[in-house]
Parts: C-alpha cells; sequence; structure tokens
C-alpha cells in the first residue's frame, strides 16, 4: 500500500471483477443500440478504459470536462464546461461514465444540458455511489460500489491532483490533508 494511504477500501481485484460484470450487464442493455460513452475528465480515465473493454457491443467513446464553481456558488449546480463533445449525441444512446457521485450536482448538471441536445437516451454509470453526500436528487443507473461518506483516492480519483494513478481504492491518512 501507499505510504500516504490510511486504508484500503476496495482493492484492484475487486475493481476488476465488478468492472466485468458491469460490463457484461450494460451491453446486454445496450444490444443494437451502439452506445456512445462520455467519459467525465479526469477522474473516469481508469475506469472508463477499463469499463469499455468489458463491453461486447460496437460503441463510441468521447470526453467531457467541467468544474464545478466555487463552494458559495455550488448549490446552485451549476458547472462550467472546459471540454465539450467532439461530435453531436442528436438521436444518440448516451451513456456517462463518471468515477464517483457525490452531491449529485455534477451529474444532474450533465445529464440535462445533454438531454437538451435531444440524445435518444442519456444513462449514468458510475464506479462509485456516496448517497450520503446527496444534496439532489439523483440515481445512477448503474454503479460499482456504495461508500461510506469518506474522502477516497486511487484508480482516477485525487488529491491535489495526486494518487490517479493508483490501481486500488482507498482512504489517504489524516496527516496529509493537514498538511497543506
Ligand atoms: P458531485 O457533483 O456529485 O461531484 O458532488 C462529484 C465529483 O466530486 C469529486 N469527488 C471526489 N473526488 N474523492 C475524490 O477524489 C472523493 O471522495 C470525492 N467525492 C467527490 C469528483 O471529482 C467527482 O467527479
Ligand atoms: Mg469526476
Amino acid at each position: 500500500m501507499h505510504q500516504d494511504m490510511k486504508e484500503t477500501l476496495i482493492s484492484e481485484a475487486q475493481i476488476a471483477e465488478k468492472v466485468a460484470e458491469l460490463g457484461k450487464v450494460i451491453s446486454a442493455d445496450y444490444k443494437g443500440l451502439d452506445p456512445l460513452c462520455i467519459g467525465v475528465l479526469k477522474g473516469a480515465v481508469p475506469f472508463m478504459a477499463d469499463f469499455i473493454r468489458k463491453m461486447d457491443v460496437p460503441l463510441e467513446m468521447d470526453f467531457m470536462a467541467v468544474s464545478s464553481y466555487g463552494a458559495s456558488t455550488k448549490s446552485s449546480g451549476v458547472v462550467r464546461i472546459l471540454k465539450d463533445l467532439d461530435t453531436s449525441i442528436e438521436g444518440r444512446h448516451v451513456l456517462i461514465v463518471e468515477d464517483i457521485i457525490d452531491t449529485g450536482l455534477t451529474l444532474s448538471y450533465l445529464v440535462d444540458l445533454l438531454k437538451g441536445r435531444n440524445a435518444a437516451s442519456v444513462k449514468i454509470v458510475t464506479l462509485l455511489d456516496k448517497p450520503a453526500g446527496r444534496t439532489v436528487e439523483l440515481k445512477p443507473d448503474y454503479f460499482g460500489f456504495t461508500i461510506p461518506d469518506a474522502f477516497v483516492v486511487g484508480y482516477g480519483l485525487d488529491y491535489a491532483e495526486k494518487y490517479r494513478n493508483l490501481p486500488y481504492i482507498g482512504i489517504l491518512k489524516e496527516e496529509i490533508y493537514q498538511k497543506s
């Protein structure tokens, strides 16, 4: 385990098993629909890369980068688009691929935005769901693991842009936060 980590929450093997399971279930649901999988940068990159290789239907992939406004305006649910999609999604079956849902603000904004572009359907797969953090009602169509209300890193998730490369998901030692 990395020296900055307090505990491993989800191991590399547990992630691999769950991602394969999600691929199987979601492939069956999207048979004949040629989904457009949209990864949310940067956190969803490892999950997206592993997940699409467990999908056995024809699909396309694209990415969006978004950032929430500061804490004071966060309750408005407005997010800033840093990178938009490359193509039109009109009539497409869109599957948003996300690392984690916490408050739900980011994804509820994205879902509304993409529905407004006349997608045929918009669904969400998130690796992690933290329901205790929710401030708006939002349920993922598919999720990997429900986690407690703790800040987690690894497998795409960062603290100050670090730890995204860890192959497992864990909780940082308190002193790492307290240093900065
Ligand atoms: P919402 O809008 O659902 O935002 O609150 C989800 C985004 O918040 C970040 N996030 C985390 N990042 N560990 C992280 O590294 C966490 O425990 C965590 N909880 C929320 C993340 O960027 C996610 O996309
Ligand atoms: Mg994210």
